[in-house]
């Protein structure tokens, strides 16, 4: 049953909706976050961060929380099984903390980009355990006290609810999961600790098992502090009242809650598309309602909202499913779009 005062934020959603049909430009020489009262993040590569860019000038003035994108992957930072690969990862959080920024380590375990020694490691149960506490405490060791918040896991389960079948499983068994967190929380006791993944909204199966696991290794006192709801979502689904319901599942198990990976698409199908300032228009008031949303949600479980990266030029999803879409706040000149002025807006 949706509450009352959920209840009225869908009607307001609504007229609002109704009244707004253009959304009004707006000045991206203001900054989003210190408009905001929770913090408000991005995904960032090296080249983010090169000076005189207009990707250094987005980056700096409209968010405080950066996540890597990628360098603070397994095969980015643990190429080889005795080698670490600090200075590109060093000089991007050394900038960020420069620059005031929060930031989010991203993850310290996943399916996908590991090393390939990593993939080919011989050895029984004990010693995958082993290579998987070195992997996790040497970096949350290197970064303590700097990288503040990890995701310690990224994907673990399939979308019908099964536990992916990925090398940490099928070496270790699903007990990994638990021996993961508590090899980070070991390393770094203050580092608040997330479980990562995606369709957790529109997807009930996989969230009910997620869920599940949570309840469970909080009942163990296994050390879990947060979700990250990737939020790759798009301006036709999930529905506000299923990612409403979704977030307040994940805070009443007393996680902070991280829309960890935002980008709103608008070609979900990959068909030919005309880019219309109608879908422009959707996309925005999708990102009104989400945010309007994520500010209902008490703020002690408000760790963020993220967006995956901040142009539409950069963005992972025209290369990875090979489709023409406009996901994020900037276009590919850098302009502030529809979504950008309704975000600010919703703030
Ligand atoms: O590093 C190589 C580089 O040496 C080479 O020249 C270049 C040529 O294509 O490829 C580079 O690697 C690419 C890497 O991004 C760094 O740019 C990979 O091919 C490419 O597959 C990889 O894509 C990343 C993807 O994760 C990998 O699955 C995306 O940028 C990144 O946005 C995406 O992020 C994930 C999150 O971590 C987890 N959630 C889903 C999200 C989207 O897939």
């Amino acid at each position: 049953m949706l509450k009352n005062s959920t209840l009225l934020l869908f009607l307001s959603l609504g007229l609002l909706s109704c009244k707004k049909s253009e959304t009004r430009d707006c000045d991206d020489a203001i900054s989003l976050y210190s408009n905001s009262s929770f913090p408000i993040g991005v995904a960032i590569e090296s080249y983010d961060m090169l000076d005189g860019t207009r990707n250094k000038e987005i980056i700096d003035r409209q968010f405080n929380s950066f996540t890597p994108e990628n360098i603070f992957k397994p095969n980015s930072l643990h190429p080889e099984e005795n080698t670490f690969n600090w200075p590109e990862a060093d000089q991007m959080l050394d900038y960020a903390l420069s620059q005031n920024k929060r930031f989010h380590g991203h993850t310290l375990l996943w399916h996908n980009q590991l090393p390939l020694w990593m993939e080919n490691f011989q050895g029984n149960s004990a010693e995958w355990e082993a290579m998987l506490k070195t992997h996790i405490q040497t970096i949350c060791h290197h970064f303590k006290g700097k990288v503040k918040a990890w995701d310690v896991l990224n994907e673990a389960f399939n979308e019908d609810g099964s536990l992916r079948n990925s090398i940490w499983k099928q070496h270790i068994g699903a007990s990994y999961i638990e021996k993961a967190f508590v090899f980070a929380h070991e390393a770094d006791p203050e580092a608040i600790l997330f479980y990562n993944d995606f369709n957790l909204a529109l997807n009930d199966k996989k969230r009910d098992a997620v869920v599940s696991l949570i309840r469970n290794l909080k009942q163990r006192n296994i050390p879990i502090h947060g979700i990250g709801l990737q939020m790759h979502i798009s301006i036709y689904y999930p529905s506000n009242v299923v990612i409403a319901s979704a977030m307040k599942e994940f805070y009443q198990l007393g996680l902070k809650v991280h829309l960890s990976e935002l980008d709103i698409s608008l070609n979900p199908r990959g068909l030919d598309i005309e880019l219309t300032d109608k879908l422009l228009q959707k996309q925005a008031q999708k990102m009104y309602s989400v945010s309007l949303l994520y500010q209902q949600i008490p703020k002690a479980y408000q760790y963020g909202i993220t967006f995956w990266g901040h142009s539409d030029v950069h963005s992972w999803i025209p290369s990875f499913f090979g489709r023409e879409d406009y996901p994020l706040l900037f276009d590919a000149n850098y302009k502030a779009k529809p979504m950008y002025c309704k975000f600010l807006e919703s703030l």
